[in-house]
């Protein structure tokens, strides 16, 4: 299965990662949950890798969970997709508990800040004692005066990969392009979000803007 996320140069390595930690932190048999699973690309991964995993994805697009569906067909009696909103209060209500892992990418930065707190805490409770929560996501920048190393790192990210990264002229113009569909949070709001859910919160990967975060719940 190709990527069907072309436009994003750190993505190969991170969602590499991404997928090692869960392979080696979900015990067998496991029970994992994507939230905002799209057509499914990185359960495709992590089934080649784990093919005794459960997954269940959620997504709010019927289009991306029928791809989905047909691109985990190996694996159907394993896999579970959920149309869900996760904008609204109770979007996680139909995912059920009892998850080893959950992890959602390049998806955070779709919602407002209420909504990633609310699936953050949805996430916690429906995990095990001592699963694990992966946020993949672009972080905000919010220091003017440090965006010119920014964009500093996003032209090495360029020339190294062949591939720009989303860019903007200079600090406002990077302002401006925040919108309703693109709020990244703060890498600090994620260092408040996670413990306040009862999650351990640590940075696992960062390249440029785009982080890897990791939480576990106590065991
Ligand atoms: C950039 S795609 C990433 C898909 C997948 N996680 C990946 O990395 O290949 C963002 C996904 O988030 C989903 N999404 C955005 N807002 C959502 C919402 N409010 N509820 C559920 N899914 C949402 C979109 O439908 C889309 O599939």
């Amino acid at each position: 299965m190709d990527d069907p996320i072309q436009r994003h140069p750190t993505r190969t390595e991170q969602l590499d990662i991404l997928v090692r930690v869960l392979a080696d932190s979900v015990p067998d048999g496991g029970h994992v949950l994507d939230l905002g699973c799209g057509t499914g690309y990185i359960d495709w991964m992590l089934l080649q890798r784990r093919g005794d995993l459960r997954l269940t994805g959620m997504d709010f697009k019927p289009e991306s969970l029928a791809e989905a569906k047909a691109a985990l067909a190996d694996w159907t009696g394993q896999v579970t997709l959920l149309q869900a909103d996760l904008m609204q209060a109770d979007g996680m209500s139909a995912a059920g508990t009892g998850f080893d892992a959950a992890f959602t990418a390049l998806v955070f930065h779709d919602l407002d800040d209420a909504a990633k707190q609310a699936c953050i805490r949805a996430t916690a409770d429906r995990l095990k004692p001592g699963g694990v929560f992966l946020v993949y996501d672009r972080v905000r920048l919010t220091e003017a005066a440090c965006f010119p190393l920014q964009q500093a790192v996003w032209r090495r990210i360029e020339q190294e990969h062949g591939v720009a990264m989303r860019d903007a002229t200079d600090f406002d113009a990077y302002q401006a392009d925040l919108a309703s569909n693109n709020r990244p949070a703060t890498l600090q709001n994620y260092f408040d979000w996670m413990p306040a859910a009862g999650l351990s919160a640590q940075l696992l990967h960062l390249h440029g803007n785009v982080m890897l975060m990791g939480g576990v719940k106590p065991a």
